[in-house]
């Protein structure tokens, strides 16, 4: 796999080499077949008549190799638009085509227009600086056009060409065109576009594409290819304050630290005083190094090494910034995020974000609302499905160097990646640091946990019991808390059923509740543990990721993970609550182990198989477990 990608790796260097120094304009086609899509890329690589047959008859045979379907060529390989999405292996239906003209090359993304679609065309849309919007001039502006723009609002396109195409199937009227281009300014009007070109075209017969028409006499703007080969897409990425991520630190030998990655935003020259995000430390820039000498001066868009005065501690995903308008350093933030994934995405569960060059943990911690694409309504949701946009408050682990993305894609930008599985679920564009926690330092108390516990005699520890309802967690928790207090330890119990009742009385038991509980209980056993108590938890915990956050919450070796392994078959045959034989009966929806998955604990430190056992066997190995690995010895 990797040694073909490689091959057109090559290639389309090559391709590029042989366009060096023409500038390069990423676009996306948004439409339908029926509108003539296929039939508008088509005719811009033939008239463009720059395809270089040899290449692309290679690029053809490699993407058959690589299991490509249909004609299509797969550049998705190449061109960098989520580079970091492809790293994670996630499968994502966009084409990409090469052509180019005397005044510029192109990359055409090419994406399915279909509102299951979204995560291609958002794929496609990422790295794209116009967007073509097809509307056909029979149907006018459809529920589908809307739909497309508002994705390429929010993935940061500020260029739109609205092609009217079919223009030869309404006689070329000019009432048709000026009613479309009307009614497309007025709904776009708040989608922050830059500017708008609406061009009357037929792809069929070649109409405005290449050169001008005269069927459209009434027509004074330029030909689609004219824009596209002139239209200006640098946005004021040059002039604005300098950005770096640092993609990689690059330390050959001792006398040599450059710092490598391709500048985000505006320009930088030696001797200019710079800053490292996050964090705060000074220097100035020495050197900017290429492989053809040194540079006087590198903007954005280019790939460049830069040497400082000072030896300071930058590491991969920091960001390097001029000293005079740095930009911010937050934790939390509102995002606007893309599901990618067929689970969904839940509140209150771990997942990785990676952001210029950096992958950090993170959590949801509040879903505000989701977007209907089709309407634009803002609709209430607990969880985010395949394909749909939510507008949400995530916390990161630590702090990142960030741009709103709307003023800078490269560092406003980020995928969500899953922590079991390590495959993107998800994108999203972040929209402003919120404020919450910069202001709350964490108190540092003189009566600290190893106090607390010292005063107990005693080492505080979470004893996490998990397994299916009526597994006998419950019973075999509460016999080792009674035989840790007979001993005169300080223990406390939280059990599912019982928090349920007060704590997260409002919870039920979706996916998404059932996260939000373990968390909640998570961080209550935290409190108690640095209380210096010895706790014992009863709750099914389901899922793996859950276990997993929590046993990430405290400290080395305070989170004994328990395993009461009892067959769904033996659970309800005890039925002590009636529970099952109500889910059998369809009374009960959502139940663990019918409608509702048990994820079987991967890493337990004890597993307990109960069939056969009595509860008091299974305490006396937990107890076991406790003097064996020295909890229980007196401080
Ligand atoms: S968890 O999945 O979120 O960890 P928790 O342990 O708090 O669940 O609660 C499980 C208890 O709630 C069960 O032992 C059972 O008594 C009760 N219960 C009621 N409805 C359900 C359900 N749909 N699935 C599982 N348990 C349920």
């Amino acid at each position: 796999m990797t040694h073909q990608s490689d091959l057109i790796a090559d290639d389309i260097e090559a391709y590029l080499d042989l366009h060096e120094n023409k500038s390069l304009l990423r676009f996306l086609t948004c439409g339908s077949v029926d509108d003539g899509k296929s039939t508008l890329i088509g005719r811009l690589l033939y008239d463009s008549k720059l395809i270089f047959e040899d290449h692309l008859a290679a690029l053809e045979s490699d993407s058959r190799k690589m299991g490509t379907q249909g004609e299509k060529i797969d550049f998705a390989l190449l061109v960098d638009g989520l580079a970091a999405e492809r790293e994670q292996g996630i499968t994502i239906d966009v084409a990409y085509r090469f052509f180019s003209t005397d005044k510029r090359k192109f990359i055409v993304a090419d994406t399915p227009g279909h509102e299951q679609y979204t995560r291609n065309m958002a794929t496609g849309a990422s790295s794209a600086d116009v967007a073509i919007l097809l509307v056909d001039a029979r149907k006018g502006v459809l529920a589908q056009t809307k739909r497309h723009s508002f994705i390429a609002s929010l993935l940061g396109i500020r260029h739109i060409v609205v092609a009217v195409n079919k223009m030869d199937l309404v006689d070329y009227r000019e009432e048709v065109f000026d009613t479309i281009a009307a009614d497309y300014r007025a709904f776009s009007k708040d989608l922050g576009f830059s500017d708008i070109l609406c061009v009357p075209i037929s792809a069929l017969e070649g109409d405005n594409i290449i050169s001008g028409s005269d069927r459209t006499p009434w027509y004074d703007g330029p030909t689609l290819m004219h824009h596209l080969e002139t239209v200006d897409v640098t946005d004021g990425r040059q002039a604005a304050p300098f950005r770096l991520p640092v993609q990689w630190v690059n330390r050959p030998n001792l006398d040599f630290r450059g710092f490598s990655g391709t500048i985000a935003q505006g320009t930088v020259k030696p001797g200019a005083p710079i800053k490292v995000l996050p964090s705060g430390k000074t220097s100035r820039v020495k050197d900017i190094v290429t492989y053809d000498g040194s540079l006087d001066s590198a903007v954005a868009g280019e790939a460049v090494t830069l040497t400082l005065d000072d030896e300071i501690d930058i590491s991969r995903g920091d960001v390097i910034v001029t000293v005079e308008t740095p930009c911010e350093v937050a934790d939390q933030f509102e995002a606007k995020v893309i599901w990618m994934a067929e689970d969904p995405m839940l509140p209150g569960r771990p997942y990785l974000i990676k952001t210029a060059n950096k992958t950090i943990p993170i959590i949801v911690t509040d879903l505000k609302y989701k977007v209907n694409v089709n309407t634009l309504e803002r609709l209430p949701a607990k969880t985010l499905d395949l394909n749909e946009i939510g507008i949400c408050n995530i916390s990161l682990e630590n702090q990142i160097a960030f741009e709103p993305y709307g003023d800078n894609r490269d560092l406003g930008g980020f995928i969500v990646i899953d922590r079991l599985t390590n495959t993107t679920v998800g994108a999203g564009m972040i929209d402003f640091a919120l404020r919450r926690a910069s202001n709350i330092h964490w108190q540092a108390m003189d009566v600290d946990k190893t106090a607390r516990a010292e005063l107990k005699h005693q080492t505080p520890a979470v004893l996490w019991f998990t397994g299916l309802s009526g597994s006998g967690k419950s019973t075999i928790a509460n016999l080792v808390e009674k035989a840790l207090i007979a001993q005169g330890r300080h223990t406390y119990a939280l059990d599912g059923d019982n928090v349920r009742h007060g704590l997260n009385k409002d919870l039920g038991f979706t996916d998404a509740d059932r996260v939000e509980n373990i968390r909640r209980v998570g961080e209550v056993s935290k409190l108690m543990a640095d209380a210096g108590l010895i706790v014992l938890t009863s709750f099914i915990s389901p899922f793996r990721a859950e276990r997993r956050m929590v046993r990430e919450m405290m400290e080395d070796g305070e989170f004994i993970e328990v395993f009461v392994d009892t067959p769904l078959e033996e659970c309800e045959r005890r039925d002590t609550k009636g529970l099952y034989k109500k889910a059998r009966a369809g009374l009960i929806k959502n139940f663990t182990g019918f409608d509702s998955p048990y994820e079987i604990p991967k890493q337990s430190e004890l597993h307990l198989k109960t069939q056969g056992r009595s509860a008091e066997d299974c305490a006396a190995d937990v107890l076991a477990y406790l003097e064996r690995q020295g909890y229980l010895s007196r401080s």
